[in-house]
């Protein structure tokens, strides 16, 4: 009878696995539990439960229990936050080296509630968010309550309202009325949804870009997340984005190992040059 060990080595030389490589088993199941990561590596969580999920009118939404990272945030197949990621929220919004006392802030999506959450403990004057999928906003009040505290149970409060709706229409508003924010953050999914048939991707994400700089004070910031640090091509194409703005602005970047993505991620803030 043939020894598993044997079997095992008698494949590994077959597959021309190195030595010492353990052969993964894929679980096949009900529950998902493979998601890639931003260069397409397949990362294996630890799921144990299926928490929600329902299908909106505008993305799959799933709430998935991992063992590790808690309640997490799944958007059409691809991860968005976790109970473990405090850091994911602080490196976008810099904090203790940006300063939001009495300072008036869009946040473009952010549905998950945790930059609203952690913006409005630093005393901000207004913080208007703008999001769009008013199912995944009931998801995370309930699931992902120890992220976004108790700010998505009602759609406004002393100094912030929650607005329904496509950030671009928003936007379009605020700019025929003047309105300007000191800060504009993009907390959107990795592939935003547009509400208006548009071309490229690249364009849509530009035309966030550029209405974002029409609703900033000319001092102001716009910050946002951008991609996995492995993900070198994305990035290059968003600085190239950044880099055909007019009038001309200028970046700096931030990163943080986020524990949900089980990856290094960069971020951006950017204002006018
Ligand atoms: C969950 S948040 C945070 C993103 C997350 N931290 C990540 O990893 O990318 C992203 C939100 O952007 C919203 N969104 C996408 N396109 C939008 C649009 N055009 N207007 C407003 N909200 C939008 C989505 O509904 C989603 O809730």
């Amino acid at each position: 009878m043939l020894s598993s060990k044997r079997l095992e080595n008698i494949l590994a030389k077959k597959l021309k696995v190195n030595s010492g490589q353990v052969l993964p088993t894929l679980k096949r199941g009900d529950v998902a539990r493979y998601f890639p990561s931003s260069d397409e590596r397949i990362i294996e969580y630890d799921i144990d439960a299926m928490v929600f999920e329902e299908r909106s009118p505008f993305q799959k939404i799933q709430i998935l229990h991992s063992k590790t990272l808690g309640n997490m945030l799944v958007l059409d197949e691809l991860q968005n936050i976790a109970e473990s990621d405090l850091i994911y929220t602080e490196t976008l919004m810099c904090r203790g080296t940006e300063n939001y006392e009495d300072k008036e802030i869009c946040i473009l999506g952010g549905g998950d509630g945790a930059l609203l959450y952690e913006l409005l403990k630093e005393n901000p004057k207004y913080v208007v968010m703008l999001e769009i999928d008013e199912l995944v906003m009931q998801a995370c009040n309930k699931y992902l309550n120890t992220i976004c505290g108790g700010v998505l149970e009602k759609r406004n409060g002393k100094n912030y309202d929650i607005i329904v709706g496509d950030c671009v229409q928003y936007m379009k508003k605020y700019i025929s009325e003047h309105r300007k924010f000191d800060y504009v953050f993009g907390d959107l999914t990795d592939i935003p949804i547009s509400g208006t048939p548009v071309g490229e991707i690249w364009d849509f994400i530009r035309t966030i870009l550029e209405s974002s700089f029409k609703i900033l004070k000319s001092d102001g910031k716009f910050l946002t997340h951008g991609n996995g640090t492995a993900c070198t091509e994305s990035l290059e194409l968003f600085e190239d984005q950044l880099r055909t703005l007019r009038p001309k602005v200028k970046f700096t970047t931030s990163k943080a190992f986020v524990p949900s993505f089980m990856e290094e991620w960069q971020f951006y803030q950017v204002s006018l040059a």
